[in-house]
């Protein structure tokens, strides 16, 4: 990576501003419900502690659009960094008003502030330069570790960068080292697994994938639109019918490029969007009207293993079937555990597949999972990342 990090600049005994991401999922009663992306944050944090630095950090959760909603807040987050990091961790009331204020200037060297939901204020996702201003007063260095937020250019993430030295923690430089090889350096056969609802969504990640990959594996509801593009009925699926000639362009392209582009063969389809609808598998070319599809079938999953066996390299981005029902996620963990005993680097690209693969307990047995969804797919496309372009170069 050509930016510096933390190991780059005197940081002993400093008033340090942290980015984090900790927009992590909760349950109803605010109880949350996966801690990946705090504990990623720790050994930033602790190093920081180390050089006994006072560590200022800030986060968004969810998208409360500048409203100050209780469910928002950071608070059950500053409960599990306690527990996790084995000492105190003061929760401000507000982002940059009297309380975060007195609370920073009485933290002692060696202590930790958290402060409110980031998207409290508007002026967060409107990168304003005021409210930057305001963060920026916080420390005296500032430090981005939220690699899943690097590709928004917000206030906390490329307007403060403006008025203090920046540099990234370690999550970010692990994340770009891991995502940074695989893509530019890969052993091969290389392949990638995508997967997700819509092809729209991945066009610039299966393109860029295209100059890289020898083989592109497609599950997801966007499999459909590509049965359509090649002329099959798809019942009720969902289906991009604006896309159809992206798909077969995209298809084209994989043939010109040399790279093999696997489709599912069947599929496994349901009555309705319930987790427990009657459901059958179907050839892909007769998916019956009245049918969606939710998943890849059994000769898809057995034809995919084959193909994964041969890798060195695999990206994988997207789940394969409606993985948070049951019976349509088989497709899903099938492949995650073949994966899994596969000897080969292994990247998955964070969002609901990272959440599959950590569900299935998985996770020990992948060279790296990204805590970034949106920031990886950017970053698999070959785009520049804002809150990582701001840093101070090496
Ligand atoms: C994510 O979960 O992908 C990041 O925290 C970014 O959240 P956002 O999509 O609301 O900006």
């Amino acid at each position: 990576m050509n930016k510096k990090t933390v190991k780059d600049i005197d940081l002993k005994d400093k008033k340090v501003l942290v980015r984090c991401d900790f927009n992590v999922p909760m349950d109803e009663n605010q109880n949350i419900t996966d801690d990946t992306r705090i504990k990623a944050a720790l050994p930033t944090i602790n190093y920081l502690l180390e050089q006994n630095c006072k560590v200022i950090l800030c986060s968004h959760l969810g998208r409360p659009k500048g409203e100050v909603l209780p469910e928002f807040s950071l608070k059950p987050v500053a409960k599990e960094l306690s527990k996790l990091l084995g000492k105190d961790v003061v929760m401000a009331n507000d982002v940059v008003g009297e309380d975060a204020k007195q609370k920073a200037e009485n933290l002692q060297n060696g202590e930790v502030l958290l402060l409110e939901n980031l998207r409290f204020h508007r002026e967060e996702t409107d990168n304003d330069p005021e409210f930057a201003k305001k963060l920026a007063s916080f420390g005296e260095v500032f430090v981005n570790d939220a690699f899943g937020t690097a590709h928004r250019a917000h206030a906390s993430t490329e307007g403060v960068t403006k008025y203090l030295p920046a540099v990234s923690g370690f999550l970010i430089e692990k994340e770009l080292k891991f995502l940074g090889d695989a893509i530019s350096n890969p052993e091969r056969p290389f392949m990638a697994i995508l997967g997700g609802r819509k092809v729209s969504d991945k066009i610039g990640v299966i393109e860029s994938l295209l100059e890289k990959v020898d083989v592109l594996l497609i599950g997801g509801a966007m499999a459909y639109t590509f049965f359509k593009a090649m002329g099959y009925g798809v019942g009720d699926s969902i289906c991009e019918l604006d896309k159809l000639d992206l798909a077969k362009e995209l298809m084209q392209k994989a043939k010109d490029k040399n790279v093999k582009f696997m489709l599912p063969v069947d599929t496994k389809v349901g009555k309705e969007f319930d987790p427990n609808t009657e459901s059958k598998v179907v050839k892909n070319s007769e998916i019956p009207n009245g049918w969606e599809g939710f998943d890849i079938g059994t000769e898809t999953i057995k034809i995919y293993s084959e193909e994964l066996q041969k890798a060195k390299t695999i990206i994988w981005n997207g789940p394969l079937g409606l993985s948070e029902f049951e019976q349509f996620a088989v497709g899903t963990n099938s492949i995650a555990k073949v994966l899994a005993d596969l000897d080969a680097v292994k990247i998955i690209g964070g969002g609901d597949s990272a959440a599959a693969i950590e569900k299935a307990g998985l996770a020990d047995k992948f060279t790296h999972i990204s805590t970034g969804g949106g920031a990886s797919l950017e970053f698999l496309e070959g785009r520049k990342l804002p809150g990582i372009e701001a840093l101070l170069d090496k």
